[in-house]
């Protein structure tokens, strides 16, 4: 049992729903599949849903996508990020919130990722800002838990995933989040 299956009971009640505002260029469309990957019990997915929108969440975490079950209007699947399944050009966008850092290889996330969406699809990654001293706090204490996260800065979130076919569209720092939103080619 790993950290998020144990705290998954009483996640949202530390983490409040709150997908924020996205980046200001980009946007999801309209219609179509949104994937959120590492969406847990689908804290932020839940404000993406829409009649004509989808949104899967794809998470490692039974416990976790359980709480998302509650939620009716959203699709949980037990699915590793970087095998993800579906097949090519399925996914219209892909949003990762505080999970980047939790993936153990992120390129093969990226990578299955870039396979999955559709050309001009929308990627938004959400991530703690590891410049801010609370992050690094954080940062240490995951580290002392044993949860081999690694948190990574703008730059280097941006060369990984440009390196996989997308281009950036925005970056954003605001206070302890950082915002990246990308467009694959
Ligand atoms: C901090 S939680 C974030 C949950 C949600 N995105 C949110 O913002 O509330 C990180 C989630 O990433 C999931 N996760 C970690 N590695 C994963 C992987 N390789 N594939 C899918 N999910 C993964 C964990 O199970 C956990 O639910």
């Amino acid at each position: 049992m790993n950290f998020f299956d144990l705290v998954a009971p009483i996640y949202d009640r530390i983490f409040h729903p709150a997908l924020g505002e996205l980046c200001q260029q980009g946007g999801f469309a309209d219609e179509g599949v949104i994937l959120d990957i590492g969406g847990g019990t689908g804290r932020m997915a839940q404000a993406l849903h829409t009649l004509q929108r989808k949104v899967i969440i794809a998470d490692l975490s039974f416990p976790m996508l359980r709480q998302a079950k509650e939620m009716e209007t959203l699709l949980p699947i037990v699915a590793d990020g970087m095998a993800l399944p579906f097949c090519k050009d399925a996914i219209s966008g892909v949003l990762i919130a505080d999970a980047y850092h939790h993936f153990q290889q992120r390129e093969h996330v990226i990578q299955d990722v870039a396979r999955v969406m559709k050309k001009g699809g929308i990627l938004y990654i959400f991530e703690p800002n590891i410049r801010k001293w609370t992050v690094k706090l954080i940062a240490l204490m995951e580290n002392l838990l044993g949860m081999h996260s690694h948190f990574f800065r703008i730059p280097e979130i941006e060369n990984m995933v440009c390196s996989q076919g997308f281009q950036t569209l925005e970056t954003k720092e605001e206070g302890a989040s950082i915002r990246l939103c990308f467009q694959k080619d």
